[in-house]
């Protein structure tokens, strides 16, 4: 018998060192193939105390059957719970951990990246120099959207909003509007030059759209075709939450109509997306593959937290970042 107390999978093979010290306790069953086998997951889950579900694969009944019983703590290394089926999680009431807020500022500079090239037409301008098409001898060539005195709207305002608003404070932006469910704190909203609208005002008044909200039934879907004819054609609509709540058709017909200005997206649907999609045939839009959260620093912080919830859960405390 193992002297380690508790057993621990780890279901990607490059979780970064930081998250797996904190398990040496632990006795540790690592997946080893890359990309992630799922078969090799459902085989060395059997028995397991604990998870560091690292990777998107989908976290549901078949994974949760074939681990058993005696599971007491699970943490994705994700901020995105999304590929995890709660409510099964919740049924067998295994504690659920995730690491937000250690990647917002990494996902918030991202954004701000994303919404200048989208804005200001890197893609298209790169794509100028590659065709031999540098008319610069125009005086209006390649014209953008400016960011100050912009209105920036956030569909979505957590910590990940609130960071990029933050950000665009030193743009000299005009205002910031948000849709949210719940009102956010006073101080905050003051700090920010925050006001929070309805979605057709906010799709009415602002230059500039950032989706940062989490994937759900109530978000799938919402920018569509209905959402893009509310807002003004000189709008930019960057995407760096998920893929889903955004209609790719729609949008598709939007930016090729010049119905919107341009798009700047790190996520889409499907990921990876293939490389004969229609949107990487547009000028007018700036696709990066869902980067917003790779850099050194914040995934050891996300395995670091990760390894915390699993532990805490372990322990039968409270994780430090539940997900419910
Ligand atoms: C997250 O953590 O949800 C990021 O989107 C990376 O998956």
């Amino acid at each position: 018998m193992s002297a380690k107390p508790f057993k621990v999978l780890i279901t990607h093979p490059e979780v970064p060192q930081s998250g797996i010290d904190l398990l040496e306790a632990c006795e540790l069953v690592r997946v080893e193939s890359l990309p992630p086998k799922r078969s090799e997951l459902l085989q060395k889950i059997r028995g397991v105390d604990g998870i560091l579900w690292a990777g998107h694969e989908a976290l549901n009944a078949e994974a949760l059957d074939a681990a058993g019983p005696q599971l007491k703590s699970i943490s994705t290394m994700s901020a995105g719970i999304d590929y995890v089926d709660l409510d099964e999680v919740k049924r067998r009431k295994i504690p659920l951990g995730h690491t937000p807020m250690v990647l917002d500022n990494a996902v918030a500079d991202l954004a701000v990246g994303l919404l200048i090239a989208a804005g200001r037409r890197f893609h298209e301008g790169r794509k100028k120099i590659e065709t031999d098409k540098w008319e610069n001898y125009h005086l209006n060539w390649m014209l953008g959207q400016d960011v100050r005195d912009s209105v920036v709207g956030f569909y979505g305002f957590g910590g990940i909003g609130q960071a990029i608003a933050k950000r665009l404070s030193g743009f000299d932006i005009d205002q910031v509007l948000y849709t949210t469910r719940r009102r956010i704190d006073r101080e905050t909203e003051k700090e920010l030059n925050a006001k929070k609208v309805d979605f057709d005002e906010l799709l009415a008044k602002s230059d500039f759209v950032v989706i940062a909200a989490p994937l759900t039934a109530a978000t799938q879907g919402v920018f569509n075709a209905t959402a893009f004819n509310k807002m003004k054609n000189t709008a930019v609509l960057i995407n760096i939450a998920r893929g889903k709540i955004v209609n790719q058709n729609d949008l598709y017909d939007a930016l090729k109509s010049n119905r919107i200005f341009a798009a700047g997206l790190d996520v889409v649907d499907p990921e990876p997306l293939p490389p004969n999609n229609k949107l990487l045939t547009l000028d007018n839009i700036v696709i990066l593959p869902h980067i917003g959260s790779a850099t050194n620093r914040t995934r050891s912080d996300m395995a670091t937290i990760a390894a915390h919830n699993v532990l805490r859960g372990l322990a039968g405390e409270r994780m430090l970042s539940p997900a419910y």
